[in-house]
């Protein structure tokens, strides 16, 4: 993504006339596109702040509209660091949050009213009777009685001052799901299907997510003086784009935001990349300037665009697309041939480098011959899942190949699993562990957090599985590492941050090794995090390893296979495999039995990993194709990064 569009640290989100937020004449809603959703959260923290401040000068009330979900986590704890560090009062504030769901106890960790505690009204100086978040424990008649009475509540506090939003995949705003009309009030509404899918992981399976929850209307949100709406991440992208470039529908009820005049949307890169001026910006600037990589992402689209291969687009083909300003300074003919050249380059059955061979185009290098190489997979799958061809290879080409299973990946074993396994140990050997664990697994009830041992079961697991799928590919057990990062390991969804202790892990396993390659999964698109979390630990480690003589030899490649994969021209590095190379991942794949049929977080996509992965690398491999180049079965995608 081009970086003048991109704001970075402090950047003024204040309102702009209406009619003036369009960047182009495909958006409708002004918004603002962070490099990270850090920096965005601290620029609405900091909006949120100084509006509290400005009417506590003039000795008002300031009436907050409230949302939960992973969205506002962030905004929430620079408010509370504002408060702590910065003497940021809240006694003036009287919120509102959007939503609850119905029917919901309080003290429920799955509450909303739990979520704006834990994260924001435990640590502030706000009233607790100026706190109102819609009651989950109303019943019948009460109900509508309630809903008015919210909707009462507002209008006497004053109105929202500010509403803040997040945004869910099918476009609801609070639970105002499709369907929901633009008069609608605070009231009871049917979970979409969706929402529900992606509530599952946090209830622990599907059943257990409410099917109502008590919400405010779009009128009640679109009434507030100011809205500022939250989007990370690419799991965000569609339904950001259908929202701000789409027609106002009530198939996507945040589109009604069209019509606020002072309503911003604060994204991320992620979320903004499926936005026209950030996709294909070409079609909305021709005045572009033109780098290697816009150039090559522009003329993959054009191909797709034209169903043509690159050597046989034209001049018409250019400039009938936006892109005759890449034809000022040379012929589509050479420009073809260079980007074919481009492309072509990046293909390589020797993910290791080619021994005894000229790598001036070669996505490796050749030497040394035998290299050190690590994988880092987040949990134990994603290396076969996203690289198994490559790391089969790898194998097969005599490199000295590690794995590191970053995290234990614990939580993703079924009780019936692990029920299986610990009455197979009490079998063998009738201990008293055994049937600890037995008891406890039969005592669990649907909330519960699995107790240590339980957990350390369940890990075993999967250490077992990922050594059947290690030694499939003829690695040494002693090449496979198992990091089980702290951060991790809190027996919930919900993970840790960071800390030095799992950075201090990752640094100690590379010292150890000293390796040539590092593999990772850049794939964050994960529904939990757990990706992005490692990878920055990864990040960490290498800043930490800047200075070590043999990191200025060490490449790394990053991966996706997953939850998504690299779109075709931001490949650096592509591993094809033969019909016999794609059936060995499949059944490495397999080696994971926990994972198979069905498994505990699905998210939105019902196929199995390998179904995914194995679709993905076809994908890759038919655009390939399309593009011109030779056919291969499938192939393996990797971006390098630069961390020097
Ligand atoms: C939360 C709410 C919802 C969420 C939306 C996005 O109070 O009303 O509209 O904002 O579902 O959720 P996250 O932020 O978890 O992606």
């Amino acid at each position: 993504m081009e970086t003048a569009t991109v704001k970075k640290g402090k950047v003024d989100i204040s309102y702009k006339p209406a009619g003036r937020f369009e960047e182009t004449r495909f958006e409708k809603i002004h918004n603002i596109i962070f490099e990270n959703s850090a920096d965005g959260s601290a620029v609405v923290a900091k909006e949120i702040a100084d509006l509290i401040k400005e009417k506590q000068a003039k000795g008002k009330t300031c009436v907050l509209g409230l949302a939960t979900g992973s969205s506002p986590i962030r905004v929430y704890r620079e408010l509370v660091r504002m408060h702590n560090e910065e003497g940021l009062s809240f006694s003036n504030v009287i919120s509102f949050n959007l939503d609850e769901y119905l029917p919901m106890e309080k003290d429920n960790r799955q509450s909303y009213h739990y979520f704006m505690h834990e994260h924001l009204f435990n640590h502030i100086d706000i009233d607790p009777n100026n706190v109102h978040i819609p009651n989950g424990t109303v019943t019948g008649d009460a109900i509508i009685e309630h809903c008015l009475d919210y909707e009462r509540k507002i209008k006497e506090a004053g109105g929202l001052d500010f509403q803040l939003l997040g945004i869910g995949r099918t476009g609801h705003i609070g639970f105002n799901e499709p369907g929901s009309h633009h008069n609608s009030a605070t009231r009871v509404i049917t979970l979409d299907h969706i929402t529900r899918v992606d509530a599952a992981p946090a209830f622990l399976g599907i059943d257990n997510v409410p099917r109502r929850a008590i919400t405010m209307g779009i009128a009640t949100v679109m009434s507030a003086k100011r809205i500022v709406l939250l989007g990370w991440g690419p799991n965000k992208a569609d339904i950001i784009k259908k929202t701000i470039e789409g027609e106002i529908s009530s198939q996507v009820p945040a589109t009604y935001l069209q019509e606020h005049t002072n309503c911003t949307f604060v994204l991320d890169t992620g979320a903004a990349s499926e936005l026209t001026r950030h996709k294909t910006p070409w079609l909305v600037d021709e005045s572009l300037t033109w780098n290697e990589q816009l150039t090559a992402k522009a003329i993959v689209w054009l191909c797709r665009q034209t169903g043509k291969s690159i050597l046989s687009l034209t001049d018409k083909d250019y400039n009938d697309n936006g892109m005759s300003g890449l034809l000022t300074s040379q012929e589509s003919y050479d420009l073809n041939i260079k980007m074919f050249n481009r492309l072509q380059h990046t293909i390589t059955g020797w993910p290791g480098g080619k021994p005894n061979a000229d790598d001036t185009n070669r996505p490796e290098r050749a030497l040394p011959e035998s290299k050190r190489v690590i994988i880092f997979s987040p949990h134990p799958d994603d290396d076969v899942i996203s690289m198994g061809g490559t790391f089969d290879r790898l194998v097969q080409q005599g490199h000295e190949v590690h794995v590191a299973y970053q995290t234990s990946g614990n939580i993703a074993v079924s009780d019936t699993e692990a029920l299986k396994f610990a009455e197979i140990a009490k079998s063998i050997n009738p201990s008293e562990e055994a049937q600890t664990i037995i008891d406890s697994i039969k005592a669990k009830k649907e909330a519960d957090f699995d107790p240590l041992e339980v957990r350390k079961l369940k890990g075993n697991i999967r250490r077992g599985e990922s050594f059947a799928a290690t030694r499939y590919f003829g690695l040494d057990d002693a090449n496979v590492h198992f990091l089980d990062l702290p951060f991790y390991e809190t027996g919930a969804i919900k993970k840790n941050d960071l800390s030095d202790a799992d950075v201090q892990i990752m640094v100690d396993l590379i010292k150890s090794i000293k390796p040539h390659q590092i593999y990772a999964a850049g794939d964050l698109a994960d529904p939990h995090g757990t990706h992005k979390t490692c990878l920055d630990a990864l990040f960490a480690a290498l800043e930490e390893l800047k200075g070590e003589s043999y990191m200025d030899d060490c490449w790394v490649w990053l991966y996706r296979g997953a939850w998504h994969e690299w779109d075709t021209h931001e490949i650096e590095m592509a591993v094809p495999m033969s019909p016999d190379q794609v059936l060995r991942k499949r059944l490495a794949i397999f080696c994971h039995q926990s994972q198979k049929d069905g498994v505990m977080f699905q998210g939105d996509d019902s196929r199995e990993f390998w179904m995914r992965a194995e679709e993905r690398n076809k994908d890759t491999a038919r655009k390939y194709n399309q593009l011109g180049m030779a056919e291969y079965e499938a192939m393996e995608g990797f971006v390098r990064y630069n961390f020097k």
